[in-house]
């Protein structure tokens, strides 16, 4: 059907929660969207693959291409080539280097990791000693968050960051050296990682040596699932998460716009906010309405389909018998 608008998405991985969101509110949003046909390939986080998923989709010629890139050096020749092919490219979350794209979509790391120094600056009562946790290095929020941290603790000469731990986005790669660390030093006040999960991480290392109760954590990602950090925040586990929208459905949106020749920002931000004990309830409960209302919406646009095509299949049954 030549009114079909396709849309690749090329994503880095579905391991993770905030990953699967983000796939989920693009795909609510699509099915709103019937003559959309949206097209997931999971690089499942191997570079590699996602050069070849991407060269994939290029060959289907798509209206639009979105790209969550793993990486942003290794995956930025191959959003050149279907840029320069003429398909618009919508980059979402991390970056790719150089120009060669249509749109960029995500919140703003710097700001992400500003958030994070302003919130433990006021929110300090102790040493000020802070272990920070970074994501995977080749990744630009790993990179965005650690310059914003380090550019809003520079206000505040009392708070200090005494070690850097190198993560790659999971918690597992932080555990052995924060074990180290926690039992070398006796003064760290907060530990502020890039994501909700390595800062679960750094709390079951913390709890494991019976400091839980003595260091604070702040993560970012604020997924309100049942793993997620609105519920950590709740649990009391971490004591903040700056929240980082998955833009799932901003992004299709906005790929639609494109497709539709509307004028469109190169850069669309998407908002970020400190979510602690003082408003995580209410943070669920927005998210969980907008949820429902999704949901909602979706099995609206179902019935309609079916109505749709139990009327296609009547008309063709009705022209067949006036036809005998
Ligand atoms: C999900 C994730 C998030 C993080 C984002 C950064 O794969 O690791 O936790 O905020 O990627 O790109």
């Amino acid at each position: 059907d030549d009114r079909t608008i396709h849309i690749g998405f090329s994503q880095a991985m579905t391991t993770d929660e905030w990953r699967q969101q983000m796939n989920k509110s693009m795909r609510i949003e699509a099915a709103l969207h019937p003559e959309v046909a949206l097209d997931i390939r999971d690089a499942q986080n191997d570079v590699n693959q996602q050069v070849k998923d991407i060269g994939n989709l290029i060959k289907t010629n798509p209206d639009v291409l979105i790209v969550s890139p793993i990486a942003s050096e290794p995956i930025t020749s191959v959003v050149q080539k279907a840029y320069e092919h003429g398909i618009p490219v919508l980059i979402v979350d991390r970056k790719i280097q150089g120009e060669s794209f249509s749109a960029f979509l995500g919140a703003d790391n710097i700001e992400v990791g500003r958030t994070a120094a302003n919130y433990i600056a006021a929110n300090s009562t102790g040493s000020g000693k802070v272990i920070e946790i970074t994501g995977l290095e080749e990744s630009s929020p790993a990179y965005e968050r650690a310059l914003g941290f380090a550019q809003g603790l520079r206000k505040y000469p009392a708070i200090s960051i005494v070690a850097t731990i190198h993560g790659d986005w999971e918690k597992t790669s932080v555990k052995t050296p924060l074990r180290k660390l926690f039992s070398e030093r006796t003064d760290i006040e907060y530990v502020f990682a890039h994501n909700d999960r390595m800062a679960q991480g750094a709390w079951e290392v913390a709890q494991s040596m019976g400091l839980e109760h003595q260091i604070k954590f702040v993560g970012v990602d604020g997924l309100n699932t049942p793993n997620g950090g609105i519920q950590l925040v709740k649990k009391g586990k971490l004591e903040a998460t700056v929240l980082y929208p998955t833009g799932g459905n901003e992004a299709l949106k906005l790929a639609l716009e494109i497709v539709q020749g509307k004028s469109f920002a190169r850069n669309y931000i998407l908002n970020t906010i400190v979510i602690n004990k003082m408003n995580a309830e209410l943070m669920e409960n927005q998210m969980n309405k907008i949820d429902q209302q999704q949901a909602i919406m979706d099995s609206q646009q179902q019935a309609i389909q079916q109505q749709e095509a139990k009327y296609t299949s009547q008309n063709t049954l009705l022209k067949l018998v006036t036809v005998l």
